[in-house]
């Protein structure tokens, strides 16, 4: 039995979906159950990266999702509307879904699993956190049996390929985002890769697979990119770190977890440092499996399709074995509770901090006193140099909680010696 596939837009990913479903030699034979039946474009004009007949090309999209011969619905529209009405109206009309929206999941998340619950439907999304990075299912399935510690992730693309080529060549922030701009690497509109707003939605859905729990998106901690500095990432290259746009989730189902995306000095050593480029990597640590690592392209037409075709094949398997498509257990989302998520004042981490002083006597140790009156222990305080008339130094701190961090920064921002404190980053 074939089953009939309503495709919600053509751009870069549909385009490689349907191209991956049009073309199924040498891959599994139950591709060849899947056809397409519907495509709903926004406009019929626009040129098409594949050819598909006339017939089935409409801009009703509502038509697609409400049509009793379509079986399962892949949106691939992104943007929050009508993407979420549309993902809702074809749960209503008893469609399973495909999606790779993280940002409607992100924050929708709650009322379409409960509906699709409610409608013994499966909505899928591997593709919508890593592109073609197979992490989702195996949070679901392969590491199910763990009790996870952690989730870090540098899951956007175009962050990772500018701090990439800062630290490579040197070239400032605001630069390398106007070239990757013209090259069609960034949006024109860079906001929500730059600001970190795409990691905080990639790793909201992360943590609530990871963890087991719904979360409020409003509660990830987000900072993104723009306030790195080639400097620093040089100076952090000297202490033996890379800067990297991290997505934590950490913590346990127990007591509060820390979800947070922010530019952070990554050890050399670890695993994540050396993920260079538009490349994505995340690292899960559980008990007892330890440490496991996806790596893989993030984004693009070809590795975000082969996640969209797998879940829509996973989908076809389930319907062709049971008589009843009751969701299975491991395949759908059945959390009602939600995560505690601990404030980012209440986090225990590492700091690298800079600052512009004046060059006098007792400065250094004004920022110790500082420091120490608000329980914050140094780890390496070090005079770099000088930015014109002003001393540069560079502190990093041991792990301290950030909230007494942020006092002690509080109070040197009182000290006439200090000019500014160009740069804030966490330490992994
Ligand atoms: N904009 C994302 C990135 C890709 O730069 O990684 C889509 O999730």
């Amino acid at each position: 039995m074939a089953y009939k596939i309503g495709l919600l837009g053509l751009g870069t990913v549909g385009g490689g979906t349907a191209e991956i479903l049009l073309d199924p030699k040498g891959r599994h034979p139950l591709l060849q159950e899947l056809s397409i039946y519907r495509v709903g474009l926004r406009d019929l004009s626009k040129p098409r990266p594949v050819k598909l007949p006339a017939d089935i090309l409409t801009t009703d999209l509502e038509a697609i999702v409400t049509d009793s011969a379509v079986d399962i619905v892949v949106e691939l529209i992104g943007g929050l509307e009508p993407a979420r009405s549309l993902i809702l109206k074809a749960i209503a009309h008893g469609k399973h879904v495909v999606t790779a929206n993280k940002a409607v999941i992100s924050r929708y998340g709650d009322e379409i699993y409960t509906a699709a619950n409610n409608a013994g439907v499966y909505v899928m999304l591997e593709a919508a956190v890593g592109g073609g990075i197979p992490v989702i299912g195996p949070l679901k399935q392969a590491l199910v049996v763990n009790r996870i510690q952690s989730v870090i992730g540098i899951v956007n693309g175009t962050t990772n390929y500018i701090l990439t080529k800062m630290q490579r060549e040197g070239i400032d922030f605001a630069d390398v985002l106007a070239e990757a701009q013209q090259l069609g690497y960034a949006e024109a509109d860079p906001t929500a890769d730059v600001d970190g707003l795409d990691a905080a939605d990639k790793i909201a859905i992360l943590a609530s697979l990871a963890f087991g729990g719904r979360l409020k998106l409003e509660d990830v901690y987000c900072e993104g990119i723009r306030h790195v500095t080639v400097a620093d990432i040089a100076y952090a290259e000297k202490l033996g770190f890379e800067i990297k746009l991290l997505a934590i989730a950490q913590g346990s189902v127990e007591d509060s977890l820390q979800v947070r995306v922010h530019p952070t000095l990554v050890p050399q050593i670890h695993p994540l440092a050396s993920i260079s480029g538009v490349y994505n990597a995340i690292l899960v640590e559980g008990e007892p499996i330890g440490q496991v690592m996806f790596y893989g392209r993030g984004a693009g037409a070809g590795p975000t399709a082969s996640a969209v075709v797998a879940d829509l094949m996973n989908i076809a398997a389930i319907l062709q074995t049971e008589t009843e498509p009751i969701p299975h257990p491991l395949l759908s989302c059945h959390h009602q509770h939600y995560c505690p998520i601990a404030p980012i004042e209440e986090l225990q981490t590492r700091f690298y901090v800079r600052f512009l002083t004046n060059d006098k006597p007792g400065v250094i140790g004004h920022l110790g006193t500082s420091f120490g009156n608000n329980n914050v222990s140094l780890e390496s305080l070090v005079q770099i140099g000088f930015k014109g008339q002003l001393a540069e130094i560079v502190v990093l701190t041991h792990e301290t909680r950030e909230g007494n961090f942020r006092n002690a920064l509080k109070e040197i921002n009182t000290l006439d010696a200090v000019d500014s404190i160009p740069s804030v980053i966490r330490v992994l």
